[in-house]
């Protein structure tokens, strides 16, 4: 299967917008939640920062990261599928929303300054971009000194039952239950995604070759999910 391209991913997820949420839900049985939460407290947002959600989709984890810096800090979530922030906007109470701006973006281009931001998350997004060391290139970029960047997305299991359980997941209930809502072949390219995206230590090492001083990925969920934890020295 070939790649897509930036625009195809661009036309997936504005797509797929009206029912990303719901099988987002339906298909993790809710636990991408969970994963969400335990990626904010590697995170670590202090009340009065300033912090930006990349390829924020739906936006869920700017209305976690929200809840954390108000009422004195700010989040930014960036996505260019404007269908995914047209969702986004409506969908938390004024007392969150306040809090949050959201932009049409390129992660791969940001219109920030340098120095801009406290923290940055990247959930389920780095694994869809086009050119991923640009895209960590531009969340060093715009980190203060001292910032740090959380990168939340699917993993490979090390164990090979839970590969063999990951793998049959996506390939025979996530296709086909995507395929009831007309979104096959949206859903079709995980699996092949994950297969392109750097594994455990394989991201830490590019962060590092990205201007990181620190990366460490852990593995939770059995091991397909992780999440990669960066600071800017
Ligand atoms: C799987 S969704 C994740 C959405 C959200 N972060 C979440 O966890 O539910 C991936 C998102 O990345 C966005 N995306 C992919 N490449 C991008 C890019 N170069 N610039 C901005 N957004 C991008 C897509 O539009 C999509 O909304």
């Amino acid at each position: 299967m070939q790649y897509p391209s930036a625009q195809d991913i661009n036309s997936i997820f504005n797509r797929i917008a009206p029912i990303y949420d719901q099988l987002n839900d339906s298909l993790s049985l809710g636990s991408h939640r969970l994963w969400k939460k335990m990626a904010l407290r590697f995170a670590e947002p202090w009340q009065g920062e300033l912090w930006l959600d990349l390829c924020c989709g739906s936006g869920d984890m700017a209305g976690l990261l929200a809840q954390k810096v108000a009422p004195t800090g700010r989040v930014i979530g960036v996505d260019f599928a404007e269908s995914q922030l047209a969702i986004a906007k409506h969908k938390f109470p004024a007392h969150v929303q306040q809090y949050i701006q959201w932009q049409v973006g390129d992660a791969l281009s940001l219109q920030f300054a340098s120095a801009s931001f406290d923290g940055v998350t990247i959930a389920y997004g780095l694994r869809n971009v086009v050119d991923m060391h640009q895209c960590l290139r531009e969340m060093y970029r715009v980190l203060k000194q001292g910032g740090r960047a959380v990168v939340l997305d699917f993993h490979l299991p090390d164990n090979y039952l839970w590969r063999q359980f990951q793998e049959f997941y996506l390939r025979n209930i996530v296709v086909p239950t995507a395929k009831l809502y007309g979104m096959e072949q949206e859903y079709a390219y995980i699996f092949p995604s994950l297969l392109r995206f750097p594994q455990g230590r394989a991201q830490e090492q590019l962060a590092l070759s990205c201007g990181f001083a620190s990366a460490m990925h852990y593995a939770i969920a059995g091991g397909m999910m992780g999440i990669l934890v960066l600071t800017k020295g």
